[in-house]
């Protein structure tokens, strides 16, 4: 998704500060960008393309040191993706980058075509723009022009903005979209998210809806949509800007691959020493009989399989739900209901909006995030918080497997208030949970053998993920892998129900993957996986070592150490990963950036 930055301060390099705070935030998937810099004149170069495309072009445009500018990645949602719906957008004395959609746009921009203005671009930004030049004829001070515009817009931004009339002072405001205010000795910043501001400070404000921020050099004012002073907090950034880079990685996504014993590890260590750690570090759920868990993507899939652990082990009946949909569904919850909000970015429009409808209905929410102070973590009852560090790569791989690891950590903290498993079960299993980081760190040791059977995947039209119960779930996040990095068509499909229709897809040579991870359901699964390969299927299977000598047909495979049920997950999903990684790598695919695809949808 879009992302913005924006500088008041000192006179510098501008053009280079901003296009190296833009590029920390091109993990976030965008298809244009721009830049606008005062430095006597408001200079504008905005494109289509890469970051790198605009730097070029920026080489042969004379920039003197300036104090002020603005920058901006797109992920276009008014107008396709070319240089002039690129921000920024300046039209009369206002200059401005946007992230998010405005809903009222098409009446706004047909009130001020009325008034003579004239739009060159399809976006609902320009439209911001001119309505907040119209708004400036008539209202001078540049706060009370933002707040008469913010009352005036429907929809999400987050808008950095700089008037012709005050060039010592950066203005934003947000609602919906992420925003954040850096805070230097000799210069002050905005952004969409920590990472454009870690080269310069880690002290940083977080803004919340409709508060207006007006920055100069050495001063930060915030002020709520009345422009009353609001006092912000100044928190300091606790990542380790190495999770930034890649380390000597091929592609973020492989490192992010490699970091999770480590962030296992940093994730869990504050609750499994024992059964009393847990049940004081976790909230108690104890009035809950039913559970809500709404998110998207992959967050939505580490759902499904916390669905799974949690009605098996603590005996709470799991409803798993896309937020997109959720936010518009009749919903059956009340106050014995408890609705998970998982999401690694925090700021996923459609989850956020999901949240607010809940809260909205005063049912309890509890958080699974990520990114410390995001929104979802800010606007939840209570977040719980995993700690897997800055992911860039677009496909999430170490928050997945995180948000897996807390799912189970509630699973169990459950299972013993529901008295499903006593304190000896939970010490033992609490105890084997601790060994999983090595577990994984053994398997990322054997990658290549991943990658010997991405060579035989790499040049599929179509690959099945099939698995019953827990590993059905998984099926999806290896299935979503291969698609969004691999950009190979896949389903992943309840064993059993193949039979019933889509078996007609299998052909000779058709590539399955199945998992098959738990005793209790592999003879059912194996039998399934004989049923495909009767119809000439090739199997790749994911499967434990206990279960490994329980099948006798033609596949290849990558076994895994059985450990307790409740926590298998976490090893079986590390092998699904490496392989859908090098299988895009094979194909060259751009691993970290997947085409349209963008690390947080803060639009709907
Ligand atoms: C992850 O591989 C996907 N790119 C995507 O499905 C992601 O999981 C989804 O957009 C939810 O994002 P969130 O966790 O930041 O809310
Ligand atoms: N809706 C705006 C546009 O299409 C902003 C999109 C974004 O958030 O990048 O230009």
């Amino acid at each position: 998704m879009c992302g913005i930055v924006g500088y008041i301060g000192e006179k510098c390099n501008l053009k280079r500060v901003l296009i190296n705070d833009l590029k920390t935030l091109e993990y976030r998937g965008y298809d244009s960008s721009g830049i606008a810099i005062y430095d006597g004149n408001m200079k504008i170069v905005k494109s289509k393309g890469k970051i790198a495309y605009l730097e070029e072009q920026l080489e042969s445009i004379k920039i003197n040191d300036s104090n002020i500018g603005i920058a901006h990645t797109r992920w276009a949602t008014h107008g396709e993706a070319n240089d002039v719906n690129s921000h920024p957008h300046r039209i009369g004395c206002v200059t401005l980058v946007h992230n998010g959609i405005i809903e009222n746009y098409s009446e706004l921009k047909n009130n001020l075509i009325n008034k003579g203005y004239v739009f060159v671009s399809s976006t609902d930004s320009e439209v911001v723009s001119a309505l907040l030049d119209d708004i400036k004829k008539s209202e001078h001070d540049n706060l009370k022009a933002i707040s008469k515009l913010i009352k005036m817009l429907e929809g999400s931004y987050a808008l950095g903005i700089i008037f012709d009339d005050d060039y010592e002072h950066l203005y934003a405001v947000k609602k919906d979209s992420p925003l954040i205010v850096g805070l230097c000795d000799n210069c002050n910043l905005i952004a969409s998210d920590i990472a454009a501001i870690m080269d310069h400070t880690k002290k940083y404000m977080l803004i919340n809806d409709f508060e207006i921020v007006k920055l100069s050099k050495n001063e930060v004012q915030v002020f709520n949509s009345e422009l009353s002073l609001v006092n912000k907090d100044v928190l300091e950034v606790s990542w380790d800007i190495n999770h930034a880079k890649k380390n000597g990685y091929s592609h973020f996504m492989l490192k992010e691959i490699h970091d999770e014993p480590n962030v296992l590890r940093d994730t869990i260590i504050e609750y499994i020493k024992d059964t009393d750690t847990l049940v004081n570090k976790m909230p108690d759920f104890s009035k809950y009989n039913k559970i809500h868990i709404v998110a998207c993507g992959s967050a939505m899939y580490a759902g499904m399989v916390g669905k799974y652990i949690i009605e098996e082990y603590a005996n709470i009946e799991v409803s798993v739900e896309l937020a997109s949909e959720y936010r518009y569904k009749k919903n059956f919850y009340d106050h014995n209901t408890l609705v998970i909000f998982i999401s690694q970015s925090g700021e996923t429009a459609d989850t956020i909006a999901a949240l607010r409808k809940v809260k909205k209905d005063n049912i309890d929410t509890l958080a699974i995030v990520n990114v410390v102070g995001s929104t979802i973590a800010r606007e939840a009852d209570r977040v719980l918080y995993i700690r897997a560090g800055m992911e860039i790569a677009v496909a999430t791989t170490k928050a997945y497997l995180l948000q897996v690891a807390m799912l189970i950590l509630i699973t169990l903290n459950i299972a013993y208030a529901n008295k499903k498993l006593n304190r000896d079960e939970l010490d033992k299993i609490l105890v084997e949970f601790g060994t999983i980081p090595n577990a994984i760190k053994d398997i990322l040791d054997r990658k290549e053998e991943c990658f010997d059977i991405a060579k035989t995947l790499y040049k599929s039209k179509d690959i099945f993920y099939i698995g019953r119960g827990i590993d059905y779930a998984l099926c999806m996040e290896g299935s979503l892998k291969i698609k969004e990095i691999a950009y190979i068509h896949s389903e992943a499909y309840p064993a059993g129900e193949l039979k019933h229709g889509s078996i007609s897809l299998i052909e000779d040579k058709t590539n399955v993957v199945g998992i098959v991870s738990k005793e209790l359901l592999s003879s059912k699964t194996l039998s399934n996986i004989e049923e495909v390969i009767a119809r000439g299927a090739v199997i790749t299977l994911v499967t434990t070592d206990d279960l490994e000598d329980n099948f006798s047909f033609p596949c290849q495979k990558f076994v895994v150490k059985k450990v307790n049920d409740i926590i298998q997950p976490l090893l079986i999903v590390v092998p699904l990963q490496l392989i859908a990684f090098e299988v895009a790598r094979i194909k060259g695919c751009d691993i970290d950036k997947p085409r349209n695809l963008a690390k947080s949808v803060t639009v709907e």
